[in-house]
């Protein structure tokens, strides 16, 4: 009986939020348009992960978190969960979209931060 219950208690921990594979994804989108940028746990879930999206413009080399706390006023009122239902799929859409978008965005477990998906925005047909 004590033998199952570590097993319970082990397969629950392997079961946990895989998010990526670290290889960086690239989205290209529009000046004016939006971009669905994805994010999910692979395979099923039993617990909802905690996670979070991220922002970095290089230089600077720093992070700032946009959802689903801001710290910049940035993204105000333009990101959305595309998939708000399903638990494990942390997928956003940005819109109205401009040049200085463009930059590297993480989704992070926030309870394991070696966990993330690495996500590089290209908006394209910008003049500066
Ligand atoms: C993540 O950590 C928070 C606070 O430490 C905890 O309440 C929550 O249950 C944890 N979530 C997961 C999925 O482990
Ligand atoms: C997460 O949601 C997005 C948007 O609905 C969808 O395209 C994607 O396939 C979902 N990912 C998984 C792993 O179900």
């Amino acid at each position: 009986m004590q033998t199952y219950v570590y097993l319970l208690v082990f397969l629950h921990i392997a079961d946990g939020c895989t998010l990526g594979d670290y290889n960086q994804i690239i989205i290209n989108a529009s000046p004016g348009g939006s971009a669905v940028l994805p994010c999910s746990c692979a395979g099923q879930q039993d617990t909802v992960p905690n996670l979070k999206w991220q922002y970095r413009k290089d230089p600077p080399h720093v992070f700032y978190d946009i959802y689903p706390i801001e710290e910049t006023d940035r993204f105000k009122g333009r990101i959305q969960m595309v998939n708000a239902d399903a638990p494990g799929n942390f997928t956003i859409q940005i819109s109205h979209l401009t040049a200085e978008d463009e930059g590297t965005y993480q989704c992070q477990d926030k309870n394991r931060t070696s966990n993330y998906r690495l996500v590089y925005l290209k908006v394209k047909g910008h003049k500066n």
